[in-house]
Formats: C-alpha cells, sequence, structure tokens
C-alpha cells in the first residue's frame, strides 16, 4: 500500500467521526486534503465548515462546501486534521505547510481533535522533524538567540515562505520532546512568538492511523 493509498483510507475513516449538522473543523496538508474529497461526498449532512488556511478554504469552496468565518459560529463539534509526527500520548506535532496557528486555533474550539495520518509519523520521541514556530518578522533574531538558549535545538528561518497571518516560521531542529507540554507552553512565552507546532496541551482524541493492514485508531 502507498503512502497515499494509506492516507486515503485514514480520510475515509474520519467521515465516521464527522458530526450530521453541524459545522466541521477542517486542517491543512495533503492528508486533509483527501479528507476534504471524501468529505465532498457527504456535503448535504453538514452545516459548513470552519477552514485553518486560506488553502483549505478553497479546496472546501471548491466542492461546494459553505466556508464560515470562525467569528460566525458558536461551535466546531469535531476537528479533522493531519500531522507531521505524534508520540504514543497523541501529542502532536504539525505546522510543516506553516498553517500551525489557525490550526491551533479551529483545535482549540472543537470539542474533538481527530488526527489522521499514515503510520510513518508515529514516532517514539517527538523532534526528527523540525518544530515549526510561527514568529513576528521583526522578533525572529531574538526568538531563535531565545529557543537556543531557554530551549535547545537550531532553528533555522523557512524560506521563501509567509505565513496566511504575514509572519515567518522558524524550524527547530535536533530536539528530542519527551515533555511536550511543558516545551509547548515555554516556547509560547518567548516574545515574539505566535505560537508553535506543538499540539499538546491540546493534543488530539483520535488519531487514526493508516498502516498496510487497514486504519488503527488511537484513543476515543
Ligand atoms: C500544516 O501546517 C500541517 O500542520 C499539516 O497538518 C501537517 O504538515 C501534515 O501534512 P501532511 O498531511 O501533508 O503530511
Amino acid at each position: 500500500m502507498t503512502q497515499d493509498e494509506m492516507k486515503f483510507a485514514v480520510a475515509q475513516e474520519a467521515l465516521k467521526y464527522v458530526v450530521k449538522d453541524t459545522i466541521i473543523g477542517v486542517g491543512t496538508g495533503s492528508t486533509a486534503n483527501f479528507f476534504i474529497d471524501a468529505l465532498a461526498t457527504m456535503k448535504g449532512d453538514i452545516k459548513g465548515c470552519v477552514a485553518s488556511s486560506v488553502a483549505t478554504a478553497e479546496r472546501l469552496e471548491g466542492h461546494g462546501i459553505k466556508v464560515f468565518d470562525l467569528n460566525e459560529v458558536e461551535a466546531i463539534s469535531v476537528y479533522i486534521d493531519g500531522a507531521d509526527e505524534s508520540d504514543d500520548g497523541l501529542n502532536l506535532i504539525k505546522g510543516g505547510g506553516g498553517a500551525l496557528t489557525r490550526e491551533k486555533i479551529v483545535a482549540a474550539v472543537a470539542d474533538k481533535f481527530v488526527c489522521i495520518a499514515d503510520e510513518s509519523k508515529l514516532v517514539k520521541v517527538m523532534g526528527n522533524f523540525p518544530l515549526p514556530v510561527e514568529v513576528i518578522p521583526m522578533a525572529a533574531n531574538y526568538v531563535m538567540h531565545q529557543i537556543t538558549r531557554r530551549i535547545g535545538g537550531t532553528p533555522f528561518i523557512r524560506e521563501n515562505f509567509t505565513t496566511d497571518n504575514g509572519n515567518l516560521i522558524l524550524d527547530v531542529e535536533g530536539l528530542k520532546i519527551t515533555d511536550a507540554k511543558t516545551m509547548e507552553t515555554e516556547i509560547d512565552s518567548i516574545i515574539g512568538v505566535v505560537t508553535n507546532g506543538l499540539f499538546a496541551n491540546r493534543g488530539a482524541n483520535v488519531l487514526l492511523l493508516g498502516t498496510p493492514n487497514g486504519v488503527k485508531v488511537v484513543g476515543t
């Protein structure tokens, strides 16, 4: 089974978590794109979606799915999105696509977070994937120094990239993330950081993992 076939399978499985007649939060990335295409098959059953990026909003609208501004909605029943890494506590690294801040906002509002990924994303200790950190551009150097001094790892500015919010992304290499909640809080406390790609204080509730033997469900 190819990686794309596993992503397709988890996207199909995620349809079971869609709550009818509600608004669904939708993530960003290649796995989320498979989910958007799957969601289009039941678009008449939902009120619409809140998107975590401009790209996701465009794909949803391309399927004729209504996209709401987050400030217009009362509640989001479930947020469905991919991840760059997950540990078995369902702490995640996200932001490989640079959409981490909007993703984290939509995940915070949602009652439930269902993460969809192929099995290569599940690791014992996160950090092999560089941790994305969104920063206000004028603070980039300051934040890089603070991360090196207080957190460790080596931050690099992502080249030729601006987020949907007009900011920069630092990718922090060389971390071994054994206490994701503490690290998430610590990085967010650095002035100039908008948010970081650790989703631990609000991790996933359910992880649907695509494997060659079918979809494995972790969590409830
Ligand atoms: C986007 O900013 C990310 O958080 C994605 O959710 C993450 O990078 C997973 O992307 P893929 O599904 O393309 O691997």
